[in-house]
């Protein structure tokens, strides 16, 4: 779906596709997150930023006892029952967003998007979170934008069959790309802070498919449950010394260190002195991390951040999000992005885009 959001000639509208005008209309972006990764399931800190790109909805009650989701972008039509879930693909958000927000009846759905799939930048969240607001605005859902983000989160889990934490629902609920949303996912207390000053935010998708993300995803959140358990903690964030997790055997060694690592990173990156220098040393080292312990990364993705980390505008850079491929994210001198872009662009190779800016 990496067309405009705003419906052009070629895409039909709500009113092209079912023959009405919509009720409402309703928007939610995606994210990318800057540091704290895989530590959301694990009780940690996330620092993730909304991007430009949207997921916008528009609904309309059908009369009837089906919904019908139609995602212009794709051209592609899913039916299913009020309350249930749909046969697959992208309609499982919506039918999951659909239910637990408690639509009544029929909903007819056209679904828009400039979010990239597939690239880590939390596609699925905006659209969850999109619906919901629209059934806020519809008058059936009562919630605050927090308690929106824990609905769509279930919808992951229990319609979609990932174990995710909550990051980019709360990102793609509260979050705005002019700021960076300091999350404690334990307590979902929360800060919009400035980015560091002097620098910009570059994303650049890798072009490489995510295709293990989901076991991958789940088996990691196994591996650093079960290091938890070794350990005695509720959560990894209850390690008070980092060297206990040495103990552990391998491969939760390795695990449970990226995690206590991260969520250290994530904390030195608040501390009142950190520039755009310092700030950029720390994603360089939580790409590492996620490469040599947390093994999410891939030879491609690697490739990207170690062109990125070579730029002389670029303070540090990382993959972003699940991992197994999708976007590498760059803290870049201000008004440099599109520049550095172009520049590593040339050097990776076709299949890479640039997103952000
Ligand atoms: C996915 C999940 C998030 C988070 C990230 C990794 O995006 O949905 O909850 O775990 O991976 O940080």
């Amino acid at each position: 779906m990496s067309t405009p959001a705003t419906p052009s000639a070629s895409i039909p509208t709500f009113e092209q596709h079912f023959g009405r005008a919509p009720q409402v209309t309703a928007s939610a972006p995606g994210r990318v997150n800057l540091l704290g990764e895989h530590t959301d399931y694990q009780g940690g800190f996330v620092l993730p930023t909304a991007i430009p790109q949207v997921t916008t909805v528009a609904l309309g009650a059908n009369g009837t006892r089906e919904h019908r989701v139609f995602a212009a972008d794709l051209n592609e039509q899913s039916v299913f029952a009020v309350g249930g879930n749909a046969e697959g693909g992208f309609a499982r958000y919506v039918a999951g967003a659909l239910a637990l927000g408690g639509a009544p009846d029929g909903l007819d759905v056209h679904v828009t998007s400039n979010v990239p799939m597939g690239a880590g930048l939390s596609s699925s969240a905006a659209l969850e979170v999109a619906v919901l607001r629209g059934l806020r605005d519809l008058g059936i859902l009562d919630a605050s934008d927090e308690r929106i983000a824990l609905i769509a989160q279930r919808v992951e889990h229990e319609f979609v069959g990932v174990q995710c934490g909550i990051m980019d629902q709360m990102a793609s609920s509260v979050a705005n790309s002019a700021t960076m949303l300091l999350l404690d996912t334990r307590s979902l207390e929360r800060h919009l802070l400035p980015l560091p000053a002097g620098a910009e935010v570059l994303v650049i998708d890798s072009g490489v498919p995510r295709k293990l993300a989901e076991s991958g995803y789940n088996e990691r959140r196994a591996q650093v449950e079960e290091a938890a358990r070794l350990l005695g903690v509720t959560e990894l964030r209850d390690v008070q010394d980092p060297q206990s997790v040495e103990a552990l055997p391998q491969p939760l060694r390795e695990r449970a260190r990226h995690v206590v690592s991260e969520n250290a990173r994530v904390q030195a990156a608040l501390a009142a002195d950190v520039d755009a220098a310092r700030f950029g040393v720390l994603m360089n080292a939580s790409h590492a991390s996620l490469r040599d312990d947390y093994a999410v990364s891939h030879p491609r993705v690697d490739a990207l951040v170690a062109l990125l980390q070579a730029h002389a505008d670029v303070f540090g850079a990382r993959m972003t999000g699940a991992g197994f491929g999708g976007a590498v994210v760059a803290l870049v001198r201000a008004g440099q992005a599109s520049a550095v872009a172009q520049a590593v662009l040339a050097q990776y190779g076709p299949e890479g885009r640039q997103v952000v800016p």
